[in-house]
């Protein structure tokens, strides 16, 4: 495992894109793992820039995202689809079609994790995984519990992340109380991994990193995984 502490959110935006840029240039039909949430946004601004600056070409890049609510259809300004398609799709030249998140108003949500984690096989697997880390040490919405979910699944998001989540919504009531994740498992399979975390993240990547490897801190697995990096931030 590689930890990296760049000077700032923006360096570590800079490192973050510099890292997932190159996996494009290396690989330019490659299979993207994305996150939301706050850490990734400069990222994905960096991104934008280097594919507006000609450097990047998303045209056959592949892109699966760790989560997303249920009950929110993808027009909702809260909804995961609707934060990728603002903050990085529509501003790169990817094609929407190879954009893919779990659909969190399926009729059947066991059905559709299983129709997931299937069509992440499919594509090949993921080159790159991106992930931010909750205060608890969530992943993708991977909450602590007693053992590591191994595939796609519906969760029942803890107190802790629907107050930490009530932020970008009206009210605390209107914040879903379950979706769908990658499992632990599925995270494990990608090829490489690259957490980023902000200043706020230092004492849980203390505990994920050098702690127990344990389900009560979801991220503690990443200790087994061969090439990950994690880059946090002084300030
Ligand atoms: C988002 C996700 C979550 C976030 C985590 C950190 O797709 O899977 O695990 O990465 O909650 O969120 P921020 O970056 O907002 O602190």
């Amino acid at each position: 495992m590689r930890i990296l502490e760049a000077e700032s959110y923006e360096k570590m935006s800079a490192i973050a894109a510099g890292i997932i840029g190159g996996q494009v240039l290396l690989k330019p039909d490659c299979v993207l793992g994305l996150a939301t949430g706050s850490s990734p946004i400069g990222t994905y601004e960096e991104l934008v820039k280097s594919c507006k600056a000609g450097v990047l070409d998303f045209s056959q890049v592949r892109t699966v995202n760790l989560d997303e609510y249920c009950g929110l259809f993808p027009e909702s300004p809260q909804s995961y689809r609707w934060f990728m398609d603002h903050h990085l799709f529509d501003h790169v030249n990817i094609r929407k079609e190879n954009t893919f998140l779990p659909n969190g108003t399926a009729p059947d949500i066991g059905a559709e994790a299983k129709r997931y984690e299937k069509l992440i096989d499919s594509l090949g697997g993921i080159d790159l995984q991106l992930l931010g880390i909750g205060h608890n040490g969530h992943i993708g919405f991977n909450e602590p519990t007693d053992s590591f979910p191994r595939y796609v699944h519906q969760v029942d998001l803890t107190e802790s992340t629907i107050r930490a989540n009530s932020r970008l919504f009206d009210r605390i009531e209107d914040v879903p109380k379950k979706a769908i994740t990658m499992g632990i498992g599925t995270i494990m399979k990608a090829a490489r991994i690259l957490l980023i975390a902000g200043e706020d993240k230092k004492d849980i990547i203390q505990r994920a990193m050098y702690g127990e490897i344990t389900p009560a801190v979801p991220a503690s697995v990443l200790q087994l995984h061969r090439d990950v990096t994690v880059i946090t931030c002084k300030k």
